[in-house]
């Protein structure tokens, strides 16, 4: 039988304490990573709509109206979601979320979700947020960590694979489009 695991203890403290943190980027530019709070939320919304709508898709929701990223901010404040900002003086980089719930049958694990902004892309932005994410993930006692994409989310798919996750299911039809078609679903995990 699985043990108990434990609730976020002291571990919410050691993540405030590890931010804001400027690390260098691939080609020397630096970005500063910090938590998001309230009040990056006019900056997150500019960010997701910089992105192609299709990259989003794997969400369950759309981060790209404003009551979405304010219930965002919302599960920040109640400890159910840690967000890190990649910022780039004081425009959005890149974004990496650890989603998890104490309270219910699932508390062990936490789903990743990520995205960085097109110009920003192969400095290692993504690996840096998601080092972050699975720190956090440890540091609160979560077991394994899930991330869902879309299976024409290729780039994903490489770095997803690159970084220890696997393919876990495809989920066939079932994510639907503005206009009405359906992407299949890839699910993969990694344990911590
Ligand atoms: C997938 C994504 C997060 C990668 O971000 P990134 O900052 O460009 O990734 P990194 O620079 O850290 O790349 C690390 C490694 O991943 C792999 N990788 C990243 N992008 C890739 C691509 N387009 N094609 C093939 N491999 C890729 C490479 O091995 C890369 O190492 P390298 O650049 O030294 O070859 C980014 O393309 C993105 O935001 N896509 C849209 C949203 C999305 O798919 N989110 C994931 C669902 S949770």
């Amino acid at each position: 039988m699985g043990s108990e695991t434990p609730g976020a203890g002291n571990g919410a403290a050691a993540v405030q304490a590890r931010y804001p943190r400027t690390v260098a980027l691939a080609d020397g530019r630096e970005v500063t990573l910090r938590l998001m709070t309230r009040e990056d939320v006019e900056a997150v919304l500019a960010f997701a709509k910089s992105l192609d709508p299709d990259e989003l898709l794997y969400l369950r929701v759309n981060i790209t109206e404003p009551g979405v990223v304010e219930r965002w901010a919302h599960y920040i404040e109640t400890g159910r979601t840690e967000t890190v900002l990649a910022l780039d003086g004081d425009t959005v980089a890149g974004e990496a979320s650890l989603l998890h719930n104490r309270t219910s049958w699932t508390r062990h694990l936490g789903e990743i979700r990520l995205q960085v902004a097109p110009p920003h892309r192969r400095l290692g932005v993504a690996r840096l947020l998601t080092d972050e994410v699975e720190w956090i993930a440890r540091t609160l006692s979560l077991r394994m960590l899930t991330a869902r994409m879309t299976l024409d989310q290729t780039a994903a798919q490489g770095f997803f694979r690159q970084i220890g996750y696997q393919r876990e299911a495809v989920l066939w039809d079932y994510v639907m489009t503005a206009d009405g078609k359906t992407r299949n679903l890839l699910v993969a995990t990694k344990r911590l």
